[in-house]
């Protein structure tokens, strides 16, 4: 005896729904072989709008794949807590004629997949997403700073720059005069230059965690000794000016040339050991001292972008 459920009258009742369920088992299963093949199809992905459509939904299944993530093609909106991409972007928007932004230690994309500016290169020998498909205007160089540098052309050029990479002195004042030679106008900005506490001033991170918990603090807050580099802008750079941001978000220094095309010229061994020997609890006993320069964010762009246009 034939059921109604499957009599030819219900079959043909019930067939649209079945026809969804197959198309949508056939789309889910498209979507892991496309995951699994680093998730690119043939010609849709390519363009950067159709792939950001599905991307939190993608970025859900290479989770549990245990797959890097991807970024967006086109920079979203910003959340209070972007404040690295905030800063550079509102600078950016005041000079229209900047296309190409440098960001030296890229991690997750964040700060990357954020900035508005057409060209954009990260450099990070370890990134913490899927590079294979940056976002669109975007290249990533996996390799350290210093390797990046020794590479690229010296005739290179770049107008706005980030660093965020290893966050110690030596490497960071490093890749400040590195970066200075590849930038003939703009600024670059510097992460991380004003330590919390004496904790978050070790340059090792690890060790910097240990030191936290066995003070029987909370938070992995770390900022290294990249403070350091401060004090070399203020003792051996009077061809720079800066100023160091207090509020919105981490602190950070933003640094430019004070004449346009000017040299900048690494101090030398001995400035630099001197500078190193300086302890966070001798420069930081009365809180940040004044060769930081410190303002508000607005006063810090306000005043970056007036002597840009002046110079
Ligand atoms: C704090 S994270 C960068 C965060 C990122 N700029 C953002 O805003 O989201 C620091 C990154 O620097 C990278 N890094 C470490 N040593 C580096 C080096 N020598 N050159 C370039 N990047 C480096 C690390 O791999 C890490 O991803």
């Amino acid at each position: 005896m034939t059921s109604a459920k499957s009599s030819p009258l219900a079959r043909l009742r019930h067939a649209p729904r079945r026809l969804l369920d197959q198309i949508d088992r056939n789309h889910q299963r498209i979507e892991r072989e496309y995951v699994e093949r680093g998730y690119v199809r043939k010609y849709a992905d390519r363009i950067g709008s159709i792939r950001d459509k599905r991307l939190v939904e993608v970025n859900k299944i290479r989770y549990d794949k245990r797959l890097p993530h991807l970024l967006v093609s086109r920079p979203g909106a910003l959340t209070d807590d972007h404040w690295s991409a905030r800063r550079i972007n509102t600078l950016a928007a005041q000079f229209p004629g900047w296309k190409r932004y440098l960001e030296i230690g890229i991690f997750e994309g964040l700060t990357f997949a954020s900035v508005r500016i057409r060209h954009r290169v990260g450099v990070d020998p370890r990134p913490l997403f899927d590079v294979r498909y940056p976002p669109r205007g975007c290249s990533v160089r996996v390799q350290t700073s210093d390797d990046y540098f020794a590479t690229i052309r010296a005739t290179e050029r770049f107008d706005v720059a980030f660093i965020d990479g290893l966050h110690t002195a030596e490497q960071t004042y490093r890749d400040v005069v590195n970066v200075f030679a590849h930038l003939d106008h703009g600024p670059v900005l510097i992460d991380d230059t004003v330590p919390l506490d004496e904790i978050s001033a070790i340059p090792d991170q690890e060790e910097s965690y240990l030191a936290r918990a066995r003070a029987g603090l909370e938070g992995r807050q770390w900022h290294g000794d990249v403070w350091r580099v401060v004090l070399l802008l203020d003792r051996h750079h009077p061809e720079l000016d800066w100023r160091t941001m207090s509020d919105r978000g981490n602190p950070q220094t933003l640094v430019w040339r004070r004449h346009r095309g000017s040299h900048v010229v690494s101090a030398t061994p001995a400035q630099f050991k001197s500078v190193m020997e300086e302890s966070y609890s001798d420069v930081f006993s009365n809180g940040t001292p004044g060769a930081f320069r410190t303002t508000s964010e607005d006063d810090a762009l306000r005043t970056c972008a007036a002597a840009l246009r002046a110079s």
